[in-house]
């Protein structure tokens, strides 16, 4: 029997824009479940080692790497170097993204093309170089174990405006918009080689990506509006579900998009309207 505290023992995780917020919230959990993570950053170097640090002082297994996710060649090194370090790959977290927020008749072709760059075409050159890695994998084992089990899982970083129209915000939410439809067209594509695929989209999360709303008062007050549950989201809430989608207690979930947003997604504008 595997030891349930450390389910994914002798298992490499990479999780990308692990320097802060969800994706930092993410490689902590799975290294304290026992995989052996790759924390990747972009440009912060030092929030990037804190993450290791605290991995490692937890008594985890950790490397750092940098590169930016919409760079092909940095993509390929980032992988390059978790092989040679670690030597395979099970579970992907395609996390790095950021907004470049702008009124729509104001915005610039370079604030659109940065956000579709890095999370939506970032999120295609991850997962093309997981989905290699995996097949190479399985054609590679000397003695197959006929396991039922995935090989390989791939976690998408999406956000309630995969579904949620975000005036303002139009290149991350076609962005997300994006990752949904790529996300479940590569689900229906990699199945048959055990490998499995999903999203999970986030609602209003405590990160420096939306410190501006959650930092002043008003703003907070007016957030809680959209939420049901009555509270902002943690990134440990995310992690949980994120390392559920890792695991082989999801072995049958593919293709699905899990929202982590309080009910943000049931038009609560309607609770007492309409
Ligand atoms: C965005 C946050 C926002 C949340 C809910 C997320 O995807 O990154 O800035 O607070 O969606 O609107």
């Amino acid at each position: 029997m595997t030891d349930p505290i450390l389910k994914f023992k002798n298992q490499v995780a990479i999780v990308t824009g692990s320097s802060s917020g969800i994706g930092k919230a993410c490689a902590v959990h799975l290294a304290s479940l026992g995989a052996k993570v790759v924390v990747n950053y972009s440009s912060n170097e030092e929030e990037g080692k804190k993450t290791l640090d605290e991995i490692l002082a937890a008594g985890g297994e950790a490397i750092l790497v940098q590169a930016d996710v919409s760079h092909e060649e940095e993509v390929k090194a980032l992988f390059n170097q978790t092989i040679s370090h670690f030597g395979r790959l099970d579970i992907l977290v395609s996390n790095a993204g950021l907004q470049k927020d702008a009124p729509f008749l104001e915005m610039t072709l370079q604030q659109w093309q940065k956000v579709i760059d890095v999370n939506l075409t970032g999120q295609f050159l991850c997962c093309r170089e997981a989905a290699r890695q995996f097949v190479l994998q399985e054609e590679n084992v000397e003695e197959p174990q006929h396991s039922e089990l995935a090989v390989g899982k791939i976690i998408l970083m999406s956000s309630v405006h995969d579904v949620i129209p975000w005036a303002g915000h139009v290149n991350y939410a076609a962005s997300k918009g994006g990752i949904m439809m790529f996300m479940k067209s590569i689900s229906q594509e990699l199945a048959p080689h055990k490998i499995r695929v999903n999203s999970v989209s986030p609602g209003a999360i405590k990160t420096p990506i939306n410190k501006e709303v959650w930092s002043d008062p008003e703003k907070y007050k007016d957030l809680l509006q959209l939420i049901p549950y009555k509270r902002i989201g943690t990134p440990q809430d995310v992690a949980k579900a994120v390392a559920w989608l890792a695991s082989d207690d999801s072995d049958y979930v593919n293709g699905e998009t899990l929202y982590i947003d309080g009910g943000m997604t049931l038009y609560p504008e309607f609770a007492d309207n309409g």
